[in-house]
This record gives structure tokens, sequence and C-alpha cells, in this order.
């Protein structure tokens, strides 16, 4: 076969927990923490030694994000008021790890949906804002589940792990080192968030992606062409979690919150939006693509308000939801495979020749951008 070492995207895939959490039995959850708390600490809230919890509010969060629900892995645990946290049992050494197990599902579907075996495969890239463990790598025990012959690894950019493991996936079939790359995106944030935290509790969801990048040569008639890839990064401590090998709180300790996910997300807000929309249309104008006529946007999935206003920017006009198409209500932030899920579940109905945009932002700063037209 004579490789073109041009990448496109041959097939996505989805792993979703089968329990959900709406916003109602999450904040039911919340709250009756909130008054065990305070009925604990009556006298110090009383002679103003211990601040008092406040209650959350599940039409606060519908209204300032969007979300309505998330899928998670371990629902029972986490509303539990004496646990608020995820409880996964650690498994054996010969056993399938969680994460694992939850990218080889993603991974699988994509491969069917490309009619790919994993023989086919060169390489697996696991890319996502946590790792279950320091090593060996996730990626490694990925692709020895499939039963992949080659090379795997993992990265990590936060919310933009997918979109930038897409560049580097892209770039490994432009260099001619690979011919067909898995980018798989296991997104276990319910063990990342702080389930006690009034300003953050409701933000994440637990879900896997995969992408399968091929040279054009091998990949099915019906695929997505990848015009370019950009990406971005600018340190900030707006979005931050200090968890790491050099400390070892525990990770639901209360007194050790940033430990866990902890962010200024009205600062993020303001800062995240301008940076990505920027972004796109200087990658637009590179690409010579006219960013009104985009027929789709996936975009990141964190806040409904974002994305309306970065659709704005680009489009030049309020988005529709059939143009800047939302998964946040149902699966919340799901970090990096967000702006994945979206575009897999929303990309069928699209006509060859049109182009759209896959563009992840987060924790760094990051962003990324992914420019594809529909091939077929
Ligand atoms: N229930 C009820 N009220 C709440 C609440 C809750 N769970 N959490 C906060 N509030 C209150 C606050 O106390 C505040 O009240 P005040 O005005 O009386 O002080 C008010 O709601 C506004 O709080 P604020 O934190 O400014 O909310 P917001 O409108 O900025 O929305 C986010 C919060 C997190 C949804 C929003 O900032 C966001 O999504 N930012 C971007 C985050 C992002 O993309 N992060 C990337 C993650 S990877």
């Amino acid at each position: 076969m004579q490789w073109t070492q041009h990448p496109v995207i041959s097939a996505t895939g989805l792993f979703t927990p089968a329990e959900t959490i709406t916003n109602e039995e999450l904040v039911d959850s919340f709250n009756r923490y909130v008054e065990s708390h305070n009925a604990e600490h009556a006298e110090a809230i009383a002679a103003g030694a211990v601040a008092p919890l406040t209650e959350s509010s599940a039409g606060f969060i519908e209204k300032a994000s969007g979300i309505k629900a998330r899928h998670v892995l371990s629902k029972a645990p986490i509303l539990d008021s004496a646990i608020m946290a995820p409880r996964l049992p650690e498994r054996g050494n010969d056993e399938l790890s969680i994460m694992a197990e939850i990218g080889v599902a993603a991974a699988r579907d994509a491969l069917a949906n490309a009619g790919r075996a994993p023989g086919d495969v060169d390489a697996v890239l696991c890319a996502a804002s946590n790792m279950q463990r320091a090593y060996p790598a996730m990626a490694i025990e990925i692709q020895q589940a499939l039963g992949i012959d080659g090379f795997a690894f993992d990265m990590n950019v936060a919310c933009s792990s997918a979109t930038f493991g897409i560049q580097a996936a892209a770039d490994a079939i432009r260099a001619g080192n690979a011919r067909s790359v898995l980018v798989v995106s296991p997104e276990i944030t319910s063990g990342h968030l702080n389930w006690r935290d009034r300003d953050s509790h409701f933000i994440f969801g637990d879900v896997a992606t995969a992408v399968l990048v091929e040279d054009a040569a091998l990949a099915p008639a019906q695929h997505w062409d990848i015009l370019g890839t950009r990406l971005k990064t600018a340190f900030s401590n707006a979005i931050r979690n200090n968890f790491g090998f050099l400390n070892r709180a525990h990770p639901d300790s209360t007194d050790a919150p940033d430990k866990l996910f902890v962010q200024e997300g009205r600062k993020v807000f303001k800062e995240v939006v301008p940076m990505v929309s920027a972004l796109i249309l200087e990658e637009a104008e590179r690409l010579g693509i006219e960013p009104a006529g985009l027929r789709r946007l996936w975009l990141h999935q964190a806040n409904a308000g974002m994305n309306r206003l970065i659709a704005q920017r680009v489009l030049g006009h309020e988005a529709s939801e059939d143009e800047s198409p939302t998964v946040l209500d149902r699966y919340g932030n799901t970090s990096s495979a967000g702006s994945i899920i979206a575009f897999h579940l929303n990309n069928r109905d699209l006509a060859p020749g049109d182009e759209g945009l896959i563009c992840s932002f987060g924790a760094g700063y990051s962003v990324g951008t992914l420019f594809v037209r529909k091939a077929g």
C-alpha cells in the first residue's frame, strides 16, 4: 500500500458508565453533609471559631453551568454524605485496571466503527487528565489488553489531553512513524473532584473516549480529513490540583483540598474565552477557512456560557444547538473527553465536504484546535 502520510480520523468510540447522578440527588446528599457538619460544629460556629457551610442548589448548578446530570463509576459512595468520594476497589496486578478497562471499551467501539482489528493498530496514546498510577503506563496496559503490536505512552494536558493526543498521533503519521494510532481518553474525573466543595462539586463526570487516527490510505471511505491542528499553552494557577507522588495526603481529606481539583471559575471563564476564540480565528485564517462557514463546532464541555461566547465569536452569530451541540447537560464536564463525546454523538448527519472544528481548553492553561472536513 502507498502511504500518504496524511492523517485522518477514521472513527471514534465511547464508553458511558451506566450510573448517573442528577443535580437533585447530588444537592440532596451535599445538603445532608452541610446539615450534619453544621450540627456537629454548632458550638464552634456559634462562637465564631468555625464558619458554617452553606447549602448547594440544583437551580444554581443548571443556570451557572448547563449541567443537569453526570455519569459516574461509583455512585453510592459519592452520594453517601459520610464518604462523598468514589470507592473503586483496588485490583490485583494480574487484573485489568479500571482505567484501562474503560479505555479498552471505548477503543473497541472506535475499532468496530472503523471496521478495524487491533492488529491493524501501531500505537496507543492514553491521553487523560489523571493517571491511575505512576507506571507502567496505562497506554501500555490498554495496548496489551487489545493485543496491539507497537508502542504506547501516556500523556496529560488536563482538559486538552485528547486534542493534544490527536496532534501527537497525526504527527506520528505525518512523519511516517505510525499508520494507525488510537488516542484513548479514560476520564475518571469523579476521583479528583472535591465532592464537599460547594463551588465545584457539580462539575465533573466519568467517561472514556477513543479516536482512531490513521493514514488516509488505510482509512474507511467515511472518515474525517484533518485540515490542521494547533495547540497553545500559557501557565496559570487558576485551575490546579497539587496531588502527586511527593505528597501523600489522603485525596478525600478535607484537610488537603488542594490535593483535589481547585479552580477560580470566574477567572477561568474570563481568561480562557478570549484565548480560545483568538486561537481558533488565527488558525482558521492560516488554513484559509472562513469561520462563519464552519458547519459545526464540537467544543470542550465545561460550561454552556463559555461555549455560547466562543461560538458567537467564531461564527459571528449566536450558535444553534445544531451548530454547537452540547453534551454537558447529560455528561457534565468530562475533561478531555468532552469535545470528543460531542463529536462522536453529533457527526453522522453531516455531508461530505462539510467542515467543522473540535476544540478543547482547560487547565494549564491549554487550548487545542482540530479543523476537520468530512470525506466519503
Ligand atoms: N449552589 C448555590 N449557589 C452557589 C453554589 C452552589 N453550588 N456555588 C456557588 N454559589 C453561589 C456563590 O456563593 C455566589 O454567590 P454570591 O454572588 O452571593 O457570592 C454565586 O453563586 C456565584 O458564584 P460564582 O462562583 O461566581 O459562580 P459562577 O457564575 O462563576 O459559576 C462556575 C461557577 C464554576 C460554573 C463557572 O465559573 C464556570 O464554569 N467557570 C469556568 C470553569 C471551567 O471551565 N473550568 C475548567 C474546568 S476543567
